[in-house]
């Protein structure tokens, strides 16, 4: 058994070959650089947090405000939120900081998306890079976690409110659910002990884990070499290649060639990211105000890439609450906790639902493998869908419709639409007909 699972690891790791770095090959295809992208996010991400953890203060203990707003003047306010102010209005360059941290968490995570689709819809996933799959699943998570961990921190009504929510789905889950609140949120939120906690999550262990994790997935990564696209008759015969022979990739050495490509990337990334914080502002923690726990604001809404995850919890009745002798299962449990970890579960499996036994090194062309394609689609959908049915209200606003009206089609909407572009998508690029996979 141990000896059949070190050799699984040894075909995918090549644990007994020793390989160099600096002429490893990097394909010259441009959707390989949204990895790249994700990498230098994060790099941003850190540098920025590390000077936003100069100024800012995990308390939410009441101080006299003394800075430059004048609606605050003489106010007694939590330290979080007075030290947020201090960056952003009295700190030089606070404010273009703060936003370029906010706008590095979203563009990481849009890149992540991306980088994930592009490696779904081209089979990028299969033997031998399942395992690389799965860490790369890991860092999405942790991903969301480090977003969802900063919301809170400035102790403004609608972070610290939206961060709520979050709490009363941790504590849903049976039995556990009162020792996770305790170890994510400190005890009931929000208590004293909260914004030290989720600082602690946010600032250390989480990008810990994430650059752990990024060690790990960039070293299977060149163990296994990337997987190449479609290769040209003239590549191969310039490289003294057959067309077909995947025991070697074609493409860039990653030193120079590459290291120039990642240093256009990385600039380009900085780029946007400086554009978007020049002109973008980020969260009004002015117009917010303080946390008020006696006060929920009009709209409350998680970020864009939990929307999904407000989806389900908005539109599942009531009903489906049960109890199984002492144990409650809530509306809340079902859509804000199982969804989720269904759907991601059934992610991180996939590699294992559509496995291959030989080694595959060759990128696949979505449209030759309808069943893949159509399942992407679906999913896809799925996560559009839900993510709508998070803005029920706004939607009900537009069209003069109540939410408890139009909840019912969005629940089906949820069900049907994924199933219906599953079903398209496969028929239309001729999977009925038997062709890939
Ligand atoms: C912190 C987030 C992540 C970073 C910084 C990152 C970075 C990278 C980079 C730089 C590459 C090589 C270039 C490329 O193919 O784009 C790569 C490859 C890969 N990544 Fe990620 N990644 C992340 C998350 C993910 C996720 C969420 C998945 C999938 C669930 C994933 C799966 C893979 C796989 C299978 C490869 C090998 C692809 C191939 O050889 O064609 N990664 N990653």
């Amino acid at each position: 058994m141990i000896v059949g699972a070190g050799s699984w690891l040894n075909d995918r790791l090549h644990l007994d070959d020793e390989q160099g770095f600096l002429g490893k090959a990097f394909p010259a295809e441009d959707s390989f650089l949204l990895g790249e992208v994700a990498l230098f996010s994060f790099v941003t991400i850190v540098l920025t947090g590390i000077f936003l953890g100069v100024f800012y203060e995990p308390s939410t203990a009441d101080v006299l405000y003394q800075g430059v707003v004048d609606q605050f003047q003489g106010e007694e306010l939590p330290a979080s939120f007075v030290s947020v102010l201090h960056i952003t209005y009295g700190v030089p360059f606070g404010m273009f900081i703060r936003r370029l941290h906010h706008w590095g968490a979203h563009l990481f995570i849009a890149s992540i998306a991306l980088h994930m689709m592009r490696v779904f819809f081209t089979g990028a996933y299969r033997n031998p890079r399942e395992i690389n799959w799965v860490v790369g699943m890991l860092l999405a998570v942790l991903a969301m976690g480090a977003s969802y961990t900063g919301y809170a921190l400035p102790f403004d009504e609608f972070g610290a409110t939206a961060t709520g929510i979050g709490y009363n789905l941790a504590t849903s889950v049976p039995v556990l659910g009162d020792f996770i609140g305790e170890l994510v949120f400190a005890g009931e939120f929000p208590a004293a002990g909260t914004i030290p906690r989720l600082f602690f999550l946010h600032v250390l262990v989480i990008p810990l884990a994430i650059i752990v994790l990024l060690a790990v997935h960039m070293t299977i990564l060149v163990r296994q070499k990337h997987t190449e696209g479609d290769r040209s008759a003239a590549a191969a015969a310039a490289a003294e290649v057959s067309e077909d022979d995947d025991s070697v990739v074609l493409g860039l050495p990653a030193y120079p060639n590459q290291a120039a490509v990642g240093a256009v990337v990385f600039l380009f990334t900085a780029g946007t990211l400086s554009l978007l914080a020049g002109f973008l502002p980020v969260h009004n923690i002015v117009a917010y105000g303080p946390n008020d726990p006696a006060s929920t604001p009009a709209v409350v809404m998680p970020d864009w890439f939990l929307m999904w995850v407000f989806g389900f919890l908005k539109v599942l009745p009531s009903w489906t609450t049960v109890h199984i002798g002492a144990i409650e299962l809530t509306a809340e449990f079902w859509a804000g906790i199982l969804f989720p970890t269904l759907v991601i579960g059934l992610v991180v499996l996939w590699p294992f639902i559509d496995r291959s036994a030989e080694p595959t090194h060759f990128t696949a062309d979505p449209l030759d493998a309808p069943r893949r394609t159509a399942v992407g689609v679906a999913g896809i959908s799925m996560i559009l869908v839900a993510s709508l049915a998070g803005m029920n209200n706004l939607f009900g606003g537009a069209l003069g419709v109540s939410t408890t009206v139009l909840n019912p089609f969005l629940l089906w909407g949820i069900i049907l639409v994924p199933i219906a572009a599953g079903i398209l998508t496969y028929v239309l690029l001729g999977g009925r007909s038997g062709g890939g996979t």
